[in-house]
């Protein structure tokens, strides 16, 4: 089997990928385990992040399409639809934002600075709703409403995960793969699942090019029982898509999302302080935070299935820590 179906897909290379695959010497020695760093939040536009490398893949079916709007839903404070709206401008293209404020808060940088200011700059049309109950229906009337004003919309779905976008995420296992070959045995691979596109393309590609090394999902919104089903959904829906088999076991730790998403607690702040103080690199309050809580966890707690090698993928999200100032 191999992953060859994936070159079929038309993608904008000059969107997203490659970014470097890094050691972290001062935090492995703090840790006393060797801790290594996908950097995709330094994917090459507005501030970085994991939803370019989708973009990548569905952006391009936007103008093979013929869309001149893109539409996307998400947080006040969503990375996806900052670099969503990135895109559009960057292609000429006109982008409407569904957004909702899930944490109902009233602080004036959550509903003003970090991702929010960036959509102003990008020119980025916002239309606010109560609460993004059922996206996807929502989203498809507002490409409705759009179309009856002569726009053609293309609809980007929540976090840009769909099998297309997905494929986002099998490019960045066959970069990982690559960037390891001959010089680093990993035994785990660490990323935070949300919508669940960037965990669901990691498991299809690293199932292929890295069978032995165990990916660990860390929830940011949901717990197990609600999140699996919709990551193993969408790694059958990539495998089919690539027209092969995925059967690798697909595991969710659920015990560092609380008190729910888009809400910091306290682990995911330390996290941030720790990675930014001997590495001089920067999380996010929301998943990165978390996602490195539960690394930090899983070591102590020897959750991990042997004491090799950690990569932590970066998916990026600093530009929320200005949003969440001063509660991070
Ligand atoms: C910084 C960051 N990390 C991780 C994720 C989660 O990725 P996914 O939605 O593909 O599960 C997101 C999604 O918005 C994000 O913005």
């Amino acid at each position: 089997m191999s992953l060859q179906n994936l070159t079929r897909f038309p993608r904008l290379e000059f969107i997203g990928a490659p970014t470097p695959l890094e050691y972290l010497p001062r935090f492995s020695d703090f840790l006393g385990r060797d801790i290594f760093i996908k950097r995709d939040d330094v994917t090459p536009m507005a501030m970085g992040g994991n939803k370019l490398r989708k973009l990548e893949f569905l952006a391009a079916d936007a103008l093979r399409e013929g869309a001149d709007t893109l539409i996307t839903a998400g947080a006040i404070q969503s990375n996806h639809v900052r670099q969503t709206a990135a895109v559009a401008a960057k292609l000429g293209l006109h982008c409407v934002a569904l957004l909702e404020n899930p944490i109902g808060t009233t602080a004036e940088n959550y509903l003003t600075n970090g991702n929010r200011l960036l959509l102003d700059l990008f020119n980025a049309q916002i239309e606010m709703c109560d609460a993004l109950t059922d996206p996807t229906r929502q989203l498809d009337e507002l490409a409705t409403r759009l179309e009856a004003q002569g726009f053609r919309p293309y609809v980007i779905p929540v976090g840009g995960s769909n099998a297309l976008g997905a494929l986002g995420y099998v490019e960045s296992a066959l970069e990982i793969a690559r960037q390891c070959e001959g010089a680093v045995g990993l035994s785990s691979v660490v990323v935070a699942s949300g919508s669940a596109g960037t965990h669901a393309g990691l498991a299809i590609g690293l199932e292929q090019l890295l069978p032995d090394v165990e990916l660990i999902g860390v929830t940011v919104s949901r717990t197990v029982a609600d999140q699996k089903p919709k990551v193993v959904a969408l790694q059958q829906e990539i495998a089919q898509r690539l027209d092969i088999k995925a059967s690798a076991e697909i595991t969710l730790w659920d015990d560092y999302f609380a008190p729910g998403y888009g809400q910091p607690c306290d682990e995911g702040n330390e996290a941030i302080k720790l990675l930014a103080r001997l590495e001089g690199i920067l999380l996010d309050p929301v998943y990165t935070g978390k996602a490195m809580a539960g690394l930090l966890d899983g070591i102590e707690r020897k959750r991990f299935k042997d004491d090799g090698p950690i990569l932590f993928v970066h998916t990026g999200g600093a530009p929320a820590l200005f949003a969440y100032h001063p509660h991070v």
